[in-house]
């Protein structure tokens, strides 16, 4: 067909989208099952896995289900898992203590996981939110209206020394408490785990999209009539310039990774991240992320595989070398 006016082009950028093979030639990210971490929720005792409501997929696992969830994921390609604990109410107090219990859920979990997959990378989390009734990720102070920094970060030592010991290969603190990461890594080393890595949540925002996840692992009572806020830790929404600089301090007291989360609402700050720092970049793409990708697609509204691969992509397009993602069975199957 020829018509009136060819425009007089040097440039048509549509020539490198005319076919498939083109189209993969000139992609520039490209998603592996290498580039997932998969959050786990386990429960104590023998029974079956427990769904969860708000994150439809997702599973509360024994211990032994876990296991075989996790080699389900290895041989998919994922190479980490990061583990969280749903404790039974009795274990919950106003001080968190049985994070310290040398029997507890993570540690076995974590000891079960490493003799049957010693090749898979177990994180764990160290906060203490699934230990406390007030659900805040510390100690709260002699006044009760806020968590107290120090304290905290003393018990977050005393956890992630027992984690190591039990063979964790990366402690990941989500607490936002100031210093924790330089205060765990000389807690490490003094306890002979000089080879065990932080991964530090360092941008942690107060963020709306966590909902879901505090239903995963019963955190999200308010004690008596007061509502849950971690906005005295984690970091404003609004703030670009502090998540930098908490990135930055984190980098300087010793982290081996440097965390960004959420993720997809994020992506200027993953960029930031990238930009400033050598080490690699993780982002957590969060169960309300993740819920809402279900929920619109339960609805028919939105396309599932295509809107979760390109959330994922997007997140790594970004900067991040590493996606904690619920995401992750899923994709690493579609890929593989
Ligand atoms: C708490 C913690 C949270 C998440 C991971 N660790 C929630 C919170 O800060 O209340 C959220 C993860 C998610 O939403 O998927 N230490």
């Amino acid at each position: 067909m020829s018509f009136e006016r060819p425009l007089d082009l040097i440039e048509r950028p549509r020539r490198l989208r005319r076919t498939a093979s083109l189209r993969a030639m000139v992609k520039e990210t490209v998603l592996t099952p290498a580039d997932f971490i998969a959050p786990l929720f386990v429960i104590d005792g023998k029974g079956a896995p427990q769904a969860i409501k708000s994150m439809p997929g997702v599973f509360r696992y024994n211990v032994k289900d876990l296991v075989k969830e996790c080699r389900a994921l290895y041989k998919l390609g994922v190479p980490a898992v990061a583990l969280f604990p749903k404790l039974a109410a009795r274990y919950k107090t106003e001080d968190g203590r049985h994070a310290l219990d040398e029997d507890g859920l993570i540690l076995r979990t974590v000891k079960a996981i490493k003799s049957a997959l010693p090749e898979l990378t177990v994180i764990t989390d160290v906060a203490l939110d699934p230990y406390t009734t007030h659900g805040h990720d510390g100690v709260l102070n002699a006044a009760g209206d806020d968590v107290a920094n120090d304290e905290t970060v003393d018990i977050l030592c005393d956890m992630a020394v027992l984690q190591a010991e039990a063979g964790v290969d990366i402690v990941a603190p989500s607490d936002m408490m100031d210093g924790r990461v330089g205060a765990l890594r000389e807690a490490l080393d003094e306890a002979g785990c000089p080879q065990t890595a932080i991964m530090a949540y360092s941008a942690k925002f107060n963020s709306a999209y966590y909902g879901p996840f505090r239903d995963a692992v019963g955190s999200s009572q308010a004690a008596g009539t007061r509502l849950l806020s971690k906005a005295t830790y984690q970091l404003d929404p609004a703030n670009r310039r502090q998540a930098i600089n908490e990135a930055a301090l984190d980098e300087d007291e010793g982290a081996d990774f440097i965390m960004v989360k959420p993720a997809g609402a994020y992506l200027d700050i993953i960029r930031d991240v990238r930009e400033q720092t050598g080490k690699p970049v993780a982002a957590y793409q969060v169960s309300g992320e993740y819920a809402q990708i279900q929920a619109a697609a339960k609805l028919g509204w939105l396309d599932l595989a295509r809107c979760s691969e390109e959330s994922l992509i997007a997140i790594k397009r970004a900067g991040a070398d590493l996606i904690l993602t619920y995401f992750a069975k899923d994709m690493a199957k579609r890929l593989g």
